[in-house]
């Protein structure tokens, strides 16, 4: 029996993990006495879940006696983090293959729960730079990146007479639109209390010219840009009424039905949300919205977060080369195309960029996607990502619901990040100190 299936049997892991698992199990004794079997974890919904079943099936024919299997798991960030976080200290060797977030690299490497690919000479500078640094920790590459995530806004080319120019005339212009259409919202975005809160914030944030943390480390998330910042979120709701109170409960879908309902003039969201909404069968406004960057308010810069999924190596894994392969298969430009074709996800590979066919793929000019990509804001590349997210989720959300004011909220964050970073080492005073 491979290392950690019992380890993580006997403890009290989620129905999901516990599915999975038994698959595993099920699957093993299946296997012919050659076959090997690779495992591969990640979004499987829709679309997507098609196109990675038929990726996994022809890098299967192409590798006989490996059979590979999809391990589906949440798509919310936040949840499969933790379905991740369980697998890993267990220690089980399954799935071998995993799907990160641009975020988790750091803290994954810093716990040894992924294997180091520069063994394998991976072509790094075939990606763009900033999707290569934010997988590096400590010196070596940690994963490689899948697809490009940035936040773009979506606007109602029927309703709008061209996309927001500003933050600070947002409100008024969306909310004329509304009222003339007599629509429900104006701008609907991500508010719920997770990680996809903080990638809102950190866009509006750069609107304003505030950012999480500075160059040398140091928390600046209480500086008077980033209370202007969540003032202005605040006010979409409390005061211009733009934006419903429930996109404080919305994750990434919430925000896309209400918009493809036909039911709000602005969304913010990433690119996947245009092949989906482009689909005349599901959404009312296919051919009636086009994309266009945040806007930024004066003294701030126009800000996309930097997000996306990368590919790594689960460092328990009984065939790393085997799982490199298909890593390697997946990130190919091939490969890349099809996915973008197929759920307008940004490939890694600039190269690509200049090519006829993502030309044909994607809705966005290829030429202005990069723009956006090569300019999009990373959030802090650090082990304790997780940690500081989850007091910068808690305290935005307390000032969004009213139970604090944004100046207020952001100390107590700023106050608590600080603080976790002196902890563990990690803040600058300390790492200075070290060197
Ligand atoms: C998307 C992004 C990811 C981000 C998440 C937040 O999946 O790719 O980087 O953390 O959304 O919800």
């Amino acid at each position: 029996m491979r290392r950690g299936r019992a380890r993580l049997a006997g403890r009290a892991a989620t129905g999901l993990a516990v599915a999975a698992l038994l698959g595993a199990a099920l699957t093993a004794c299946g296997a012919g006495p050659r076959e090997r079997v690779l495992t591969f974890s990640g979004s499987a919904l829709g679309q997507e879940g098609a196109v990675v079943r038929r990726q996994l099936a022809r890098f299967a024919a192409l590798h006989p006696g490996v059979r590979v299997e999809l391990r589906p798991t949440p798509d919310a960030a936040d949840q499969r983090h933790q379905l991740y976080v369980q697998w890993l200290n267990a220690h089980v060797s399954e799935p071998d293959v995993l799907q990160l977030d641009v975020i988790w690299t750091p803290e994954f490497a810093a716990a040894g729960w992924i294997l180091p690919l520069d063994r394998f000479r991976p072509p790094v500078d075939s990606f763009f730079p900033a999707t290569i640094a934010a997988n590096r920790w400590g010196g070596r590459l940690y994963a490689l990146p899948w697809f490009v995530d940035v936040g773009m806004l979506y606007w109602r080319r029927d309703l709008l007479p061209g996309p927001p120019s500003s933050l600070e005339t947002l409100p008024a212009d969306v909310g004329a639109a509304q009222r003339r259409a007599g629509l429900p919202y104006g701008f609907v975005w991500q508010g719920a209390r997770y990680e996809g809160l903080v990638t809102v914030f950190s866009e509006v944030l750069g609107g304003f010219g505030g950012r999480i943390l500075d160059d040398s480390g140091d928390v600046v998330v209480d500086a008077p840009a980033a209370v202007r910042a969540l003032t202005y979120l605040r006010d979409l709701i409390l005061r211009d009424g733009v934006s419903p109170a429930a996109v404080l409960t919305w994750q990434e879908e919430q925000s896309r039905f209400a918009f493809q309902n036909g039911q709000a003039v602005l969304l913010r969201n990433w690119p996947y949300a245009y092949a989906a909404m482009s689909d005349p069968a599901e959404s009312r406004v296919a051919g009636r919205f086009a994309v266009a960057p945040m806007p930024a308010a004066p003294g701030g810069a126009p800000t996309a977060a930097l997000g996306g999924s990368q590919l790594a190596v689960n460092a328990y894994s009984d065939q790393p080369e085997d799982a490199y392969a298909l890593i390697r298969f997946l990130l190919a430009p091939a490969q890349m195309l099809e996915r973008a074709r197929a759920v307008g996800q940004f490939p890694t590979r600039p190269a690509l960029y200049d090519t006829p066919e993502l030309a044909a793929a994607l809705a966005v000019p290829p030429a202005e996607a990069r723009r956006v990509i090569e300019r999009a804001v990373p959030r802090p590349v650090t082990p304790v990502y997780t940690q500081l997210s989850e007091i910068l989720q808690i305290e935005l959300h307390r000032a969004l619901t009213r139970q604090a004011e944004p100046a207020a909220a952001l100390h107590e964050a700023a106050r608590r990040m600080r603080r976790l970073l002196e902890r563990t080492g990690l803040a600058p005073g300390a790492r200075r100190a070290a060197r």
